[in-house]
């Protein structure tokens, strides 16, 4: 695709400049594509009522036409005009935790361009908790699919320097609101089965959920999913939010693994849970110990650790728990090797 012009523009997090606000807005309206923070990731927004502009994003990422987006918008009224059905469970789920990390698939109405949903009679919906995104929303008055800002299966972006590296050129503006509380992508819901059903798990756990609207399906991270075949979530993809260096998953014994690694002339890093000394010819980063506080550092440190171009990258194996099953759905896909 021809380079474009990609204008950088910091902002407040908390208190968004109402002009720059207005030409995000404007931006949006022209069918430009525009990157925004939001507390789980970077998004990258295009008018959801617009075709033309939703296939941008799709050429920008070099995502595939059969994984659908995100819609985002600022008020469940907003949500309702996008879909035919608003079930019980919408109005609780949307009641406790919007704005906020959690996605909804409903079915949706003829507003939404089925490039949107990549063809597929649902749409994902949410409200994002963040000042940035909600205002772009609200000043723009149209729904904003986005997906996460990064390019197609790659590590999603926790910082606008993050999105800048793998989409400057490539798209109209970045809006920088500094690093995202959250770090990991919002839970998806399927609310148009028999029985509400978890797409992608997310800090949103299925006990919290349950703790909501009742008993619901949980995800099976095992069943393998070809991405030739349709998609019930793309999330799903076996290969995804992957860094460039390789990724190991390590459940025991890191460091010996690690010394043979570098033994073997592999430049290498760590990602770890335990507190260690160093290793020669690894770089090492620790993790917290806690879910949600390692997954707000997970991506960033995956990022940073591709800064340094490493072969492999050793990750311990986490916790069991279902606290930790956003955590280790990134991790395994990440580390999934295509044949
Ligand atoms: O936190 C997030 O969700 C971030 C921020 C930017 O909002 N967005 C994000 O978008 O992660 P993306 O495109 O990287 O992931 C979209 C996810 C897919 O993995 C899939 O599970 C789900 O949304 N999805 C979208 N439309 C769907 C549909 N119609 N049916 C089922 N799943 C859908
Ligand atoms: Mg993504």
């Amino acid at each position: 695709m021809s380079r474009i012009q990609t204008r950088f523009v910091q902002m407040d997090p908390d208190q968004p400049d109402p002009e720059i606000l207005a030409e995000a807005a404007a931006a949006i309206l022209r069918g430009e594509i525009v990157a925004f923070p939001t507390e789980t990731v970077y998004g990258l927004g295009a008018n959801a009522l617009d075709s033309k502009a939703v296939e941008g994003i799709f050429r920008a990422k070099g995502r595939p036409s059969h994984n659908p987006l995100i819609v985002h918008v600022g008020s469940i009224e907003s949500a309702q005009s996008l879909t035919s059905d608003w079930p019980n469970y919408a109005d609780k789920l949307a009641a406790s935790f919007w704005p906020g990390p959690l996605t909804l698939v409903l079915w949706k109405n003829d507003m939404v361009p089925y490039i949107v949903t990549a063809g597929n009679p649902t749409v994902a919906i949410r409200i994002p908790a963040h000042p940035i995104a909600l205002g772009l929303i609200r000043a723009a008055r149209v729904p904003i699919a986005a997906p996460s800002a990064n390019r197609s299966e790659q590590l999603s972006p926790t910082l606008a320097s993050h999105v800048l590296e793998g989409l400057n050129g490539r798209i109209n503006m970045i809006l920088d609101g500094g690093p995202t509380s959250r770090g990991l992508e919002s839970t998806v819901i399927d609310l148009t089965s028999e029985l509400p059903k978890i797409l992608r798990p997310g800090l949103i756990t299925p006990g919290v959920l349950e703790s909501v609207i009742g008993p619901i399906m949980r995800s099976r991270m095992d069943a393998p999913v070809n991405s030739n075949e349709s998609l019930p979530s793309p999330g799903m993809m076996l290969r995804h939010y992957a860094p460039k260096a390789r990724l190991e998953i390590s459940a025991s014994n890191s460091s010996e693994r690690i010394r043979l690694l570098a033994s073997s002339g592999e430049s290498v890093g760590w990602l770890t849970l335990e507190s260690c000394r160093t290793i020669e010819g690894c770089i090492i980063r620790k993790l917290p110990q806690n879910a949600q506080e390692y997954a707000h550092y997970l991506y960033a440190a995956l990022h940073e650790l591709d800064g340094y171009s490493l072969s492999v990258i050793v990750v311990d194996a986490v916790p069991e728990g279902e606290e930790w099953d956003a955590v280790r759905d990134r991790i395994s896909r990440a580390a999934y090797v295509k044949d």
